[in-house]
């Protein structure tokens, strides 16, 4: 099957401190360039233009590119850029306009949290959560996600793990319920029997009954959107994390199978599995870069069950970390490129950020480069 072959951590290690490096460059320009600017993605491969945004739900991703500098480096200047960047975000603790808080406060302020153990950045975690959780239909048992009352997005299994640190923190039932309603009704609803995921959920706001399918970014509501795919791998194994659920875990084993099932050996993704073979097939790094640091999350979860499963999921992470640290991806050759990687794909329909280096893809592929650079 795809993704067999075996990727040393050691031998590619080299070419990991390589990413680390040109990313702290990529990042330290823009700081420079276009200060307290929050990018989402670029535009013939610059972060400032007059595109659309969609949502406004990438800051978290920037500061979190900071916090990762600051934590392999533990260079000062990193940490003060960190915790400037992490103090622009603070007012979205109240923002109710969208469902990605988790993407802008857990990379935040839960490593800011964790680097001082400051109370008042712990409240601050606490108040986003019962902030997303405001999002909760008790009818349909999901939360809302930003477009309409009645559409469940699959990205809020990314976000909902806040709800589960505000839970835990406080000890508060009625969170901790709100966050497993929302999990399950998305396991009943949008994760497949395969193990692919559909990107949204209509309801009936009346009534609370999921009447169908539905997508804005994939191909079609019935195809394989491989970004909402990757949310649903991470977002579970996290979830995990909080719950011990089985059934969480059994999940993103399920979509990791799918994910590993249907890409090319490289695997990294089209942005839709479905998409026929032709100019329109074109990849999403970013997907790819979300499941890298997924997968090494979900092996470590496997790892005291499942040992052998754990080592198929690792090396499925570096190998899609192969492919990304090499020219085809990552800019280090393009002077004029100001993202790190490149051949993402934010929204296919609307030509937003296709091709393109986005925010996520950035932040995520650090995210997993530190992982595996971690590691004994
Ligand atoms: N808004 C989340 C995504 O584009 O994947």
């Amino acid at each position: 099957m795809p993704g067999s072959r075996v990727v040393e951590l050691d031998a590619l290690r080299p070419r990991l401190e390589q990413v680390v490096e040109f990313a702290a460059r990529q990042v330290r320009s823009t700081i420079e360039r276009l200060p307290d600017f929050f990018p989402i993605y670029t535009v013939d491969g610059r972060w400032s233009h007059q595109g659309e945004l969609w949502t406004d739900w990438c800051g978290g991703f920037h500061a979190g590119m900071m916090w990762i500098q600051a934590e392999l480096t533990g260079d000062p200047w990193w940490r003060a850029r960190a915790e400037h960047y992490s103090k622009l975000l603070e007012h979205r603790q109240f923002d109710r306009d969208v469902h990605d808080l988790g993407f802008i406060f857990l990379n935040t302020y839960l490593p800011w949290h964790r680097a001082t153990g400051d109370e008042r950045l712990r409240h601050v975690l606490i108040q986003a959560g019962r902030t997303l959780a405001l999002r909760f239909n008790p009818k349909g048992r999901y939360l809302r996600s930003f477009v309409a009352p009645e559409s469940l997005f699959i990205d809020v299994m990314m976000n909902v793990p806040i709800i589960y640190y505000a839970a835990r923190e406080t000890g508060d039932p009625a969170l901790r319920e709100i966050a497993d309603a929302h999990c399950r009704t998305t396991e009943r609803v949008l994760v497949r029997p395969d193990g692919s995921t559909a990107h949204e959920g209509i309801f009936d706001l009346d009534t609370g009954a999921f009447l169908r399918e539905s997508t804005h970014q994939g191909l079609r509501a019935d195809s394989a959107w491989t970004r909402g795919l990757a949310w649903s791998l991470y977002g579970y194994t996290t979830v995990y994390s909080y719950t011990g659920d089985p059934a969480d875990l059994a999940i993103a084993r399920r979509n990791a199978d799918y994910y590993l099932a249907r890409c090319p050996a490289s695997l990294v993704p089209p942005w839709d599995f479905d998409v026929p073979d032709g100019p329109e097939r074109i990849d999403d790094s970013s997907a790819g870069a979300i499941a890298a640091s997924g997968l090494w999350d979900l092996a470590l979860a496997c790892e005291p069950g499942d040992p052998t499963i754990a080592a198929r999921y690792r090396n499925a992470s570096l190998t899609i970390l192969d492919s990304l640290c090499s020219d085809a991806y990552t800019a280090w050759n393009d002077p004029d490129w100001e993202g790190v990687l490149k051949h993402g794909v934010y929204h296919y329909h609307k030509k937003l950020g296709v091709d393109e280096s986005v925010m996520w893809g950035e932040f995520f592929f650090l995210e997993a480069v530190a992982k595996a650079l971690r590691a004994d």
